[in-house]
């Protein structure tokens, strides 16, 4: 039995992780290259993890690709994500069957290029009749931006006089969210040693479990989620009791 065997027996997996894929333009500046050369790597890393899931059994990935506050960087780094992007999503149309997983995206997708934005519907519609796997993927995604985007659907929908102000609950308002329908992460893995939220899945991350761990995204590898599975079930959840 290999590490990896053992690992799936001691350790079920969660039904749902989240991966802040952090630390591309370090692994691209540790080794003289462009910061789109980590970004490709970090591609990379994340086709090996999402396969590494499937094995694993767990049933939703979603994972953090590009965030409200990332169009800050050069216009160069931006369409050279966007352009990786594209070209992942092609590739995904085409093996669709092979692969049978679900794709969905959170984030406003409105400020992508349209050719982008055909590919996201395309992909989402496609693939909407898997039900094994699910890749979230977070695209133009803010955890404020999808509080604002929900609150906003909610108000239009009491303004028509199709919703009462008091209907309003926590389960309504996460149908709200981009993220409808699917149950919050147990486990958030953030690498590259950075330790905070950068504005992923505020609401979703109520009761997550955080890992925060050293390695930079592009050299992510099963072990390192073996590692960060083992550590989410030294945790003790208590959800507020005792
Ligand atoms: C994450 O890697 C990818 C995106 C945010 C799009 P970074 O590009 O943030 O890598 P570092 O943090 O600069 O190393
Ligand atoms: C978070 O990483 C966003 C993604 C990984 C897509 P950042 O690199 O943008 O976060 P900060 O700037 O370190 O908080
Ligand atoms: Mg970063």
């Amino acid at each position: 039995m290999t590490q990896t065997d053992k690992n799936i027996k001691k350790y079920p997996a969660p039904e749902h992780i989240a991966i802040i894929m952090d630390g591309n333009g370090r692994w691209a500046r540790q080794r003289g290259l462009p910061r789109t050369a980590g970004h490709k790597a970090g591609g990379e890393a994340f086709r090996r993890i999402a396969n590494y899931c499937r094995t694993l059994g767990v049933k939703y990935l979603t994972v953090y690709a590009f965030s409200t506050e990332n169009w800050k960087r050069s216009q160069e780094e931006v369409s050279g994500i966007m352009k990786l992007l594209a070209r992942y999503l092609d590739e995904a149309l085409r093996d669709m069957e092979k692969n049978a997983v679900a794709f969905r995206f959170f984030g406003d997708l409105t400020r992508l290029s349209p050719e982008l934005q055909k590919l996201c519907r395309e992909a989402e519609e496609r693939s909407s009749r898997y039900h094994e796997v699910q890749v979230n993927f977070c695209l133009n995604y803010g955890g404020r931006d999808e509080l604002v985007h929900a609150a906003k659907a909610f108000a239009q929908e009491v303004a028509e006089g199709k919703r009462q102000p008091e209907e309003l609950t926590e389960q309504l308002l996460s149908s709200y969210l981009y993220s409808a329908g699917v149950p919050d992460p147990e486990l958030i893995i953030r690498p590259s040693g950075e330790k905070r939220i950068s504005n992923f899945l505020l609401w979703q991350c109520a009761y997550s479990e955080f890992v925060y761990m050293n390695v930079l995204w592009p050299d992510f590898g099963p072990e390192d989620l073996d590692e960060a599975i083992a550590e989410y079930h030294r945790r003790n959840r208590r959800f507020g009791g005792v």
